[in-house]
């Protein structure tokens, strides 16, 4: 049977593929399109995915894929890899230099190898499960920072946010009033990977999907913090709600998201 590290060292290198190819593309005329109104995607999402996904098959054949450009296989493997070619692919095409790959394996329906890869600051994050959260090799913990007025939270807005009225908008305010600070940087896969790393002390987002999250919440979990929906349920990453967090400030985080309605009218 296959270790968790060598599924791990396969994903570490298609992570740093795609990686160094986006990292050369970077602030180049690119070839953008639109998913929606918001919703862009470049020529470097697709060809990182292609890439990621030729670099995992050919140590993998007949695995499973699901990948944010559309490349999905489905056979009678156990094994389903869960890519995020570019978190932050509106950075990226503005020339915001803070972007990621994110590669997620699920065993058995069990989230078991993650690696988030920053190429711009060479920042590699990694988790297996039971084998701990790393960032470069060095051990990974989630912050001690209590309670939440002295927390830095991350947080994200849905693409449709100007047309669904489950935007983040009003949660967003009340956290701004009530923590230390909020950054929305523009890549949750990022975001997930610095409440591992005690950077971030939370974080929340509506409507994301599995490829944004897959990595980041066995990197949390491996870090020792906590996941769970907004009502503070069992979270899993085909949830469309997700709260990450040190586990310090974590009731807090779910008191203040059941006292404001997160679906809101333009304030
Ligand atoms: C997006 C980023 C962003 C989040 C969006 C995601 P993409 O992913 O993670 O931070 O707020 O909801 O869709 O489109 O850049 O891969
Ligand atoms: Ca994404
Ligand atoms: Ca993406």
């Amino acid at each position: 049977m296959i270790s968790y590290s060598e599924y791990l060292q396969v994903a570490e290198s298609a992570a740093r593929i795609a990686g160094q190819y986006q990292k050369s593309r970077f602030a180049s005329t690119l070839n953008i399109e639109m998913k929606g109104d918001k919703n862009l995607v470049t020529e470097v999402d697709k060809e990182s995915e292609r890439l990621i996904v030729e670099h995992l098959l050919s140590h993998f054949p007949g695995h499973n894929i699901i990948a944010e450009e559309g490349q999905y296989l489905q056979s009678g493997s156990n094994c389903r890899w869960i890519i995020d070619p570019l978190d932050g692919t509106t950075n990226y095409a503005h020339g915001y230099p803070w972007f990621c790959v994110s590669i997620a394996l699920e065993r058995q329906g069990d989230l078991v190898a993650g690696v988030i890869y920053n190429p711009v600051y060479d920042e590699l994050f990694t988790a297996t499960k039971g084998g701990g959260a790393y960032l470069n090799g060095n051990s990974l913990s989630v912050s001690t920072q209590a309670p939440l007025k002295n927390s830095l939270l991350g947080t994200g807005f849905p693409y449709d946010c100007a047309t669904d009225p489950a935007n983040n908008f009003s949660s967003f305010i009340a956290f701004q009033k009530s923590a230390r600070g909020i950054r929305r940087a523009g890549a949750a896969a990022l975001d997930l990977a610095y409440v591992a790393a005690g950077r971030l002390d939370g974080f929340w987002e509506l409507k994301l999907k599995a490829w944004d999250v897959a990595a980041g919440v066995l990197m949390v979990r491996e870090a020792g913090g906590m996941l769970t929906t907004f009502d503070g349920s069992f979270y899993d990453i085909f949830n469309d709600k997700i709260v990450a967090s040190n586990g310090l400030i974590h009731d807090e985080m779910i008191n203040m998201l059941s006292s404001v309605d997160y679906v809101t009218l333009d304030p």
